[in-house]
Formats: C-alpha cells, structure tokens, sequence
C-alpha cells in the first residue's frame, strides 16, 4: 500500500486520474480536468474536480488539522468514520447526503457528488434567506438516522459491532468532549470571546448550576451510546436550495444519545435568531426571525411525528419489544413508553442546546453568524442574549415542557437587553 501522501491541485489529476468511479463521472482524460481547493473546511482539504463530462468534491483528512497544522495532529482515520457514516445515512434517510463515488481508506480520501447550486444554510441565514422545506428535510433526517441507529431498530449484534466501530473514533470525540462541555466554562487556553462580554463570561463561568448541568450533559454524552450520531449536525454541515436539503461532514460520528443532534441542530437556528439584529443593515428582519423560530418549532415537531410513526411501525430490536405490549393487546404501553422517551429527548435536548450556544461564543469554533458581525458592540449584545437564553434552557430544562415557551423566552430575550 502506497503511504498517505496529501494531494494537491497539480497532483490531483495524475493520482485520482485512473479511478473508473471519478472518469466515469467527469471525463477520462484527467489533463482536461480543471482542480480548485474549497477554502471553508476547518480540518480537512476538499477540492472541487471540474471535467468536461461533470464535477466532484474530492476530500481528503491530513494528520493534522489543515488550520492549525501540525502542531495540532489528528488522525487520518476520521476520513473512515465520515464515510462509514454516510454509507449509513444513506440507508437510513435516501437523498439526504451527497452521493459517494469512491473511498481510499489509505489515502483517507472519500471522492463524493458535487452539490450544486447549493450553498452552506449558515450563510443562506445569515443573508436573511427563508427556505421552505428544511423544517421538514431535517425533522425527518434527525428522527430516521437516530432511529434506524438504535437498539429500537436494528439487529442487536450489528448495532454492537457498530457501537464498536465508531468507539474507536477516540480523538474527534475527545475534541467534542472538551470544546463542547469543559472549555467554555473555564480559562481554556483555546478560548477567545468578544471583548465586549468579559462580564458575563465571568458571571457565566461562576454559575454552580451551569458547570454542574454541563457536566451532566458531558456525562450524558459519555455514557449513553444509544445511536450513531452524526457528532457535528449544525446549520454549516447542510447545504440547500430553495427545493432540496443534504447533510454533509459526519467526521465526528460516534455512538451517543440522540438528543445530542437534536439539540446541537435547534440550536444553532435559535443562534441565527438571536444574530439577525446584527445583520439588518438593508432593513428589518422582524419576519427572518419569525421564520427561525418557527424552523426550530418544525424541526422538533416533524421529529417527533417521524420518530413517533417509526416506533410504531418499525420497532423491531431489542428494546420495547412488541411482545410485551401490542402482542398483548396492550398498545397503550407501547404509547405510553413512546410518550417517556420523547419527553426524555425533549429535556436532554435543551441542555445540548444551551451548551452548543455557550461553546459557539466562548469556546474555539465560533459561528460565522455573530463572526461576521462587524461592529463588535452590537455582536456583543447580540452573543450576550444567546448566552442568558442557553444558560436559561440548560439549567431549567427539566422545567420546561413547550416550545411555545421557548419562542416566547427567545422573544423576551430579543427585546429585554438593549441594542
Ligand atoms: N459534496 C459537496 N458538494 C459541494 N460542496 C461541498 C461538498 N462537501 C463539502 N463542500 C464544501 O466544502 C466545504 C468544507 O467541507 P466540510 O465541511 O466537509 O470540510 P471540513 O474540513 O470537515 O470542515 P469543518 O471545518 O466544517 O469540519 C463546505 O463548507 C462546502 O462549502
Ligand atoms: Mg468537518
């Protein structure tokens, strides 16, 4: 096997050039194919390969994270996790992630379909742009990839040899581990946060209740390997049209607790919400507002009406066995369990949301839609409500029990502090 070696746009064509799944796509001759590198990825390199017969995105994990370098090393193997992934969320939820054309596991490079005329939904939000169908996409995507993961639905020995396989993607977790749940609440040496919110950062950092409740969501996240999740579901890992919704980038994929994705996807649209003040400058956005509380509102209520048809109508593992309840005449038994655990994810789901706000603002991996907020004092009043919000539902989230009280916290929010 040829050791891993990173491409580049000139060695692209010479070393992808033989591959039926790419020529096939995009043209035989590899001299005719026209290579750029995407600049937005974090981590990894992703090029763009035009042909003259189609495109491809081909991705490529380094030893290292490609923005920092190597003085921060992370494994190739990640490459393997993102495509075993999307093998899975293929099946799991059809036409919801892009095509895949080829795997290197050596090479740790997986060669995918060119989503086009598709753009990143964090940017569509941040240009006040309302997609109609996302609510409905990633209701759906959230409830049958959980589902379909767990031990509710799949043959218990390859659920465990799945649980297995992804255990092993030990450093991507790690990053989870601390950035998401430790770092935001102390000095780490990776933080950084507007100036303007050195107040309460401390007053964040010295709240009991939050360090314990964030803990206990790390605790969570730890030690509930109930489904494979996709590990980093934000409103930057889809890309949209106005018609169709794909998820992409499930690098950090790994057995966890379901609300995790439900909770790290709703908050990032409660994040666009509590952003869209800075971004006003060709008028109001009153209406965008609306529309992302009403996304977020879409979002948990498709999820659940999927996720409720799927129990009824494709629980077939281990757990909640149909033996002891419709069997029996008692399906009422099978409701009231199905009522438990959605009301379980529903709580859990607001403590991963409000830690989600907490590391996107003071911890390493901001969000482009208080980044590019350029005067920093209205960024900071902007981060300051998303920050009280994501303390609020946190430590409350046993208390709280509608979205319509959350809408309406969002909104009190919004107005209470001053612009
Ligand atoms: N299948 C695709 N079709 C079109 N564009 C894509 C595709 N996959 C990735 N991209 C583009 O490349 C960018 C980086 O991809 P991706 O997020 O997978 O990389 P990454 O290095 O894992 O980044 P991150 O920092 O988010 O972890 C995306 O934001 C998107 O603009
Ligand atoms: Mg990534």
């Amino acid at each position: 096997m040829r050791a891993f070696e990173a491409l580049t746009v000139e060695s692209l064509p010479n070393r992808l050039g033989s591959q039926a799944a790419i020529t096939g796509r995009i043209g035989s001759d590899p001299a005719k194919w026209s290579v750029r590198e995407v600049g937005d990825g974090n981590l990894n390199l992703v090029f763009i390969v035009e042909g003259p017969a189609g495109t491809v995105i081909v991705k490529q994990a380094l030893p290292y994270v490609r923005l920092v370098g190597e003085s921060w090393p992370l494994p190739l193997k990640r490459s393997f996790f993102e495509y075993n992934a999307l093998v899975r969320q293929a099946e799991r939820d059809p036409g919801m992630t892009p095509e895949l054309l080829h795997f290197d596991e050596a090479q740790a490079i997986i060669v995918m379909e060119f989503l086009t005329p598709h753009v990143i939904l964090r940017r569509a939000l941040i240009e006040g742009r309302q997609l109609p169908k996302i609510g409905q996409n990633l209701g759906n995507f959230i409830a049958r990839t959980l589902f379909r993961g767990s031990d509710l639905h799949m043959e218990t020995r390859k659920r465990k040899a799945d649980l297995a396989l992804f255990a092993d993607n030990v450093e991507l977790c790690d990053i989870t581990e601390n950035l998401v749940f430790s770092d935001p609440y102390f000095d780490a040496p990776m933080n950084r946060h507007t100036p303007g919110l050195d107040g309460v950062v401390a007053e964040l950092r010295a709240d009991r209740d939050l360090k314990v409740e964030a803990q206990r969501l790390k605790h969570l996240f730890a030690a509930k390997a109930e489904t494979l999740l996709h590990g980093d579901l934000h409103t930057g890992s889809v890309m949209v049209t106005a018609e169709d919704t794909r998820v992409i980038d499930p690098e950090f994929a790994v057995y966890g607790p379901m609300a995790f994705d439900v909770g790290m996807l709703i908050a990032n649209f409660w994040m666009s919400y509590f952003s869209q003040s800075g971004h006003e400058q060709d008028g109001p956005r009153d209406d965008m507002r609306r529309y992302l509380l009403a996304t977020a509102d879409e979002i948990w209520s498709v999820f659940r009406a999927e996720f409720s048809r799927l129990w009824r109508e494709e629980r077939r593992g281990i757990l909640y066995q149909a033996s002891l309840f419709e069997d029996q005449g008692d399906t009422l038994g099978s409701e009231q369990a199905l009522q438990g655990m959605i009301a379980d994810i529903w709580t859990d789901m607001l403590g991963f949301a409000g830690i989600e706000t907490h590391r996107r603002i003071l911890g390493l991996a901001h969000n482009a839609d208080f980044e590019t907020i350029a005067d920093e004092a209205l960024r900071a009043a902007c981060e300051t409500k998303a920050l009280k919000f994501g303390r609020h539902i946190a430590v409350n989230r046993s208390r709280i029990h509608s979205m319509a009280d959350i809408m309406d916290l969002a909104e009190r929010m919004e107005k209470e502090i001053v612009r």
